[in-house]
């Protein structure tokens, strides 16, 4: 790390999210970069992700008192600042050496939850030890069911909240940016043998589920819910959190975006549990776009990474803090005080008005 990237992780000043996503790119080796920002094969999904997030526009209510706009709730009993969550992003010690516990240390301070990935270091144990507090583990099955049943009994023994187990995984994708490079993501590079086999992964089933929610007192997570069928069949197995994603973009190319999957999933859970979405949301108004559509949380996958790259610890606290403030000025402008205002009579379809890229977000990215 060079001095003058060790000292703009410490005070990470910088005054709009532009700028943290020019100092990510500034400060990240270009195999890093792409392992961040690239997705599987033609990268389809992930630009469709971004397409439909910008193809939804605000319809605006007025003279709605708005003087204290509030945007505070509650997720598996854990106070949330902001109805965001920073998705479980794997090898995010690339991104900065503190990784897991950067992030966990930002998502305390600044009051909302971490998934931590079981592909980061330090471990979840490790994270648990040097940052106690709630905080949700999401754990891709590289051993058997006792191995499986052993790893949640050591969450909850370390105190983690929930449990998250990604569906969207059952094999790994091929991610062109990483291939031509031969270029192998931090976690990979230091997994044994033992760590290596995905095969649990891909023969993961329903029946996974009921044993989970048979055996196991911890809230159950399912991530990587896009069919409206599944997000039936998940509440009916007793799972508490439904995670709308395609894991941006980086697994399955040409799937449907997230946010269009959305309003389907959200009317077959019906209230029952919350609902997450993830997926090319990297602003404020993206957020507020999706709780429009029916869900009660963000996630902000790539958001994360770059924050992190831009700053570590500090990067994150301060990438959120702008994040918010985005937040409140658009719910705001759109006459909308709290999130139960926000509903999807408040938006409607246009044409984009960028080509949809993964920073299509920041279009004054090289202007400054
Ligand atoms: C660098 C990177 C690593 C990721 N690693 C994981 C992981 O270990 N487990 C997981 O469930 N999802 C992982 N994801 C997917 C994210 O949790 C999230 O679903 C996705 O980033 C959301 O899309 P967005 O980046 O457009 O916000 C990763 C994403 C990125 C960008």
């Amino acid at each position: 790390m060079s001095e003058q990237h060790a000292k703009e992780q410490q005070e990470a000043t910088f005054r709009s999210l532009t700028e943290m996503v020019q100092l990510a790119r500034k400060h990240l080796e270009r195999g890093d970069w792409d392992y961040l920002v690239g997705a599987a094969d033609t990268e389809a999904s992930l630009r469709r992700n971004r397409a439909a997030v910008e193809s939804w526009v605000f319809k605006p209510r007025i003279l709605n008192d708005v003087s204290a706009v509030s945007v505070e709730s509650e997720l598996l009993g854990s106070a949330m600042r902001i109805p965001v969550v920073l998705p479980p992003i794997g090898s995010v010690q690339a991104f900065e050496a503190g990784g897991g516990i950067s992030v966990a240390r930002a998502a305390k301070d600044f009051g909302i939850l971490q998934i931590l990935s079981s592909s980061c270091s330090p471990d979840y144990e490790a994270v648990a030890q040097g940052v106690p507090g709630p905080r949700i583990y999401q754990l891709y099955l590289m051993g058997d069911r006792s191995w499986m049943d052993d790893h949640i009994g050591r969450a909850l023994d370390a105190g983690y909240t929930g449990f998250c187990l990604t569906a969207d995984t059952q094999v790994y994708s091929r991610r062109e940016r990483d291939v031509m490079k031969s270029y192998v993501p931090m976690s990979g590079r230091s997994a044994s043998a033992a760590d290596g086999d995905f095969s649990h992964q891909a023969s993961m089933t329903w029946d996974t589920i009921a044993h989970i929610k048979d055996t196991h007192d911890i809230p159950l997570i399912v991530k990587g819910v896009m069919h409206e069928d599944d997000a039936t069949r998940c509440v009916e197995a007793g799972v508490d959190v439904i995670y709308v994603s395609n894991h941006g973009g980086r697994q399955l190319d040409h799937a449907m975006a997230c946010i269009d999957a959305l309003p389907q999933v959200s009317q077959a859970v019906a209230g029952r549990v919350p609902v997450v979405v993830d997926g090319g949301f990297m602003r404020g108004a993206d957020v507020v776009k999706g709780l429009c559509l029916g869900a009660d949380f963000v996630g902000m996958g790539r958001f994360e990474g770059l924050a992190m790259a831009a700053g570590g610890y500090a990067g994150l606290m301060r990438g959120l803090k702008i994040l918010e403030q985005e937040i409140r000025i658009s719910m705001a402008l759109l006459g909308a005080p709290d999130l139960a205002s926000l509903n999807p009579s408040l938006l409607q379809r246009a044409q984009p008005v960028a080509e949809p890229s993964v920073l299509s977000a920041f279009p004054l990215i090289d202007d400054y």
